[in-house]
């Protein structure tokens, strides 16, 4: 596959275009946070991931504005607590202020609220958007029953949902289970998922002479799903974002395919 297919933006709709590779910032706090996500936009990510219960908008929000790249050039995600059903105009209120900008470009369910759909959170998200206050809304850990359900519901899909996704985790029938909803499928917990020691993997990586992590979000672009990796190490954050200039073949994706459970 050409590094034009892969690494392409994804279109959410509505003149949304996501870039396939974003920065996570789970547990990322405080100076770090800052540090490592100033490092990952001078690095060339321009899709940062955060989430309220991240407790890291204030740190993620001043990197941008510090980093010197345009606001309008960095695709931010954050997401709502399933909790705060009922608040959700003011969190996502909150998050802007944090984040210091007037609209997020995706605005996520963090996860299913008691472990049901939650049309009612739906329609607020809905709103915000209609409001200007997100570009594109979306769910996160959903399952494509819940998923049916919110469409069922208000007619509107969720343009991405965030799930945890990995080598061993590959599922073509969830993969395709998306792809007929048209919804995107973005992986979290990539690296930590895969065991990046195993020998089929560092084979790969070795003939590539690539690092096995980048093998991994490869793999994930290959199959169209976007990555969002963390790390507090400036070596990683740059080799992590580097995933052009190399490609994987049929008999390696299957190869990789073939380690899931
Ligand atoms: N929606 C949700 O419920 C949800 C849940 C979990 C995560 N997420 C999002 O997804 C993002 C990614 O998931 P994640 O943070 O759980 O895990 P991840 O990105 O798969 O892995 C991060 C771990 O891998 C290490 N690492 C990073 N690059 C590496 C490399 N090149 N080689 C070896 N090790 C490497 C990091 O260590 P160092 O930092 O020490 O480099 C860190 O321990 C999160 O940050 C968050 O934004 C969302």
């Amino acid at each position: 596959m050409s590094d034009d297919q892969v690494l392409a933006g994804a279109d959410l709709g509505r003149g949304v275009t996501m870039p396939m590779v974003g920065f996570g910032t789970w547990r990322l706090r405080g100076s770090t946070a800052y540090e490592s996500v100033k490092y990952a936009l001078q690095a060339g990510y321009r899709h940062l991931d955060t989430a309220t219960m991240y407790g890291n908008e204030t740190e993620v929000g001043r990197a941008i504005r510090d980093s010197g790249v345009d606001r309008a050039d960095v695709f931010i995600t954050t997401k709502v607590p399933p909790g705060n059903v009922g608040r959700e105009r003011a969190t996502i209120d909150a998050s802007l202020r944090d984040l210091g900008t007037d609209h997020v470009d995706l605005w996520l369910i963090h996860w299913p609220p008691r472990r049901g759909a939650s049309p009612r959170m739906w329609e607020q998200l809905i709103e915000a958007r209609e409001a200007g206050l997100a570009r594109a809304v979306g769910v996160s850990n959903y399952s494509p029953a819940l998923i049916d359900e919110l469409v069922r519901t208000s007619g509107e899909r969720p343009a991405v949902n965030q799930i945890p996704w990995s080598i061993p985790q590959y599922d073509p029938d969830v993969l395709a289970a998306h792809r007929d909803r048209d919804v995107l499928v973005e992986g979290y917990s990539s690296l930590k998922g895969t065991n990046l020691r195993d020998r089929t993997l560092t084979d790969i990586a070795g003939r590539h002479a690539v690092e096995p992590a980048r093998v991994v979000l490869r793999w994930h672009l290959q199959h169209g799903i976007a990555v969002i990796p963390k790390s507090s190490h400036r070596e990683r954050i740059t080799s992590n974002f580097a995933l052009s200039g190399f490609s994987l073949d049929q008999a390696e994706m299957a190869r990789l395919d073939a380690l899931s459970h």
